[in-house]
């Protein structure tokens, strides 16, 4: 997403380093390059092959299939659309026949967990992609695994329990001039401007750039971009309990903040620990080693304006990550495929690798909803002193009840009260009853 090799040249032309000797390289390097950040394309090492990777026309195509071989459990929304009309698509994933709600392990229904996932915010990103399909597909074709399998559970555990909104393809423009151009090294929308840095959060500062030559080009206002209306409604019309944000180039797990006053002031989510935990089972979730943790600690630089911090901040959304899929942060020479997209012949195997991510974040999205919810209600129903006054009390019942029964068995010496007294208060209903007569 943010921070790659590529990242630290750009860093050198934002001209943030005062040396002369800098101010001197980038003269030379933007020289060779003819301009500078974002825009120049590349001589590439390796290229999609599109039999393998799905264009744009692909990628919507798939989708339609995917959602109407499964109108049960899925919907697709295409009404949100780039600046020059390319949809969106919104994909809504849940059992819709079971109203929404669950019986979670402490057998009280609530709302699903609604978890947002946002993919294709970078264009040269592919892989972040490629990786949403699959996971679609993980999902759907559990349903006709043998009954009883892991696929089959973990497909019925994701549609009954969880309320899943998609965004399959945020900029799509971007997309459309990478194939068009051949530029793999674009990453911005149709206006060059880095959906990533266009948020209302801390919009502006110095973890972006004015220049709209730049990578990191932030657009001339907050919220420029007509892309960023799919991410605001969606998440003022739901209540989200967790986003994500997907990217690539290198594979680490940002827990917010990211942007320049955040790092001054030392903020961190008021969860953050909740946050650092998930980061931590999502980044162990592989056999690869992701680095995880706030980002501006992971990272040496700021970055102002991003979506994950946005929905962190404003949005409020409990968990709020941005996670980078693949790539190694490490790249020889100045082309871009290889920096985000796996070899053709190594995609599927690296598609199949990174799926346990999402399985540890819907695991503990789940179990995480289900503890709020036991918290939520037995402080309003609990009586004062809580659970542990009602099992004092139960105890208090079974132990008298046992007594009762034992006693009505004992001989009269091993009894605990006479049988004397209750005679006398039979002989005393009989003096009631003769009274009564009488
Ligand atoms: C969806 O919900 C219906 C109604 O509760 C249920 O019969 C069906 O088995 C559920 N499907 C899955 C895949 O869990
Ligand atoms: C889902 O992904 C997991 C992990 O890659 C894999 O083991 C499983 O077979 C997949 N399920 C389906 C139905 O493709
Ligand atoms: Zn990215």
């Amino acid at each position: 997403m943010y921070t790659h090799a590529m990242k630290d040249r750009t860093r050198i032309w934002d001209g943030d380093c005062s040396s002369i000797t800098s101010v001197l390289l980038v003269f030379f390097v933007c020289l060779e390059n003819i301009h500078c950040g974002n825009v120049k394309p590349q001589t590439e090492i390796y290229l999609p092959d599109y039999t393998i990777y799905h264009n744009l026309q692909q990628i919507g195509q798939r989708l339609n299939e995917i959602v109407s071989r499964n109108p049960t459990y899925m919907r697709i929304d295409k009404e949100f659309k780039s600046r020059q009309g390319r949809s969106q698509y919104i994909i809504r994933l849940t059992n819709f026949s079971d109203s929404r709600t669950f019986t979670g392990s402490n057998r009280l229904s609530h709302q699903k967990p609604k978890i947002l996932l946002s993919f294709g915010e970078h264009a040269r990103e592919f892989f972040p992609v490629e990786s949403m399909l699959y996971l679609l597909q993980n999902i759907t074709g559990g349903l006709t695994a043998a009954k009883g399998s892991l696929e089959e559970s973990f497909s019925r555990t994701v549609l009954s329990k969880l309320d899943l909104f998609i965004v399959a393809m945020v900029n799509p423009d971007g997309r459309h001039y990478v194939q068009e151009t051949g530029n793999y090294c674009w990453r911005g929308t149709s206006t060059g401007v880095d959906l990533n840095r266009n948020f209302d959060w801390h919009f502006g500062g110095k973890g972006s750039s004015g220049n709209s030559k730049d990578e990191e080009y932030r657009g001339v206002h907050a919220f420029s971009e007509p892309e960023c209306a799919v991410l605001t409604e969606l998440t003022s019309t739901y209540s989200f309990d967790a986003f994500v944000s997907f990217h690539s180039g290198i594979r680490q797990i940002y827990v917010p903040f990211a942007d320049s006053v955040s790092k001054k002031e030392k903020k961190r989510p008021v969860n953050h620990k909740k946050q650092l935990e998930l980061a931590k089972k999502m980044a162990k979730a592989t056999s690869y080693r992701y680095t995880h943790g706030i980002a501006y600690e992971l990272n040496d630089y700021e970055a102002d304006g991003t979506i994950f911090d946005y929905m962190a901040g404003v949005r409020q959304i409990p968990f709020s990550f941005a996670i980078e899929l693949w790539g190694d942060g490490d790249h020889n020479g100045a082309k871009c495929f290889d920096l985000f997209n796996p070899r053709n012949a190594d995609l599927q195997k690296t598609l199949k690798e990174v799926q346990p991510i999402y399985e540890v974040l819907f695991k503990y999205i789940i179990e995480w909803k289900e503890e709020q919810l036991k918290g939520y209600f037995s402080s309003m129903d609990e009586p004062p002193g809580g659970l542990t006054f009602l099992y004092v009390l139960l105890g208090v019942v079974v132990i008298a009840t046992v007594i009762v029964g034992i006693n009505h068995r004992l001989p009269p010496y091993l009894r605990f009260y006479h049988r004397r007294r209750v005679v006398s208060l039979r002989s005393l209903s009989s003096t009631f009853s003769v009274m009564k007569v009488t």
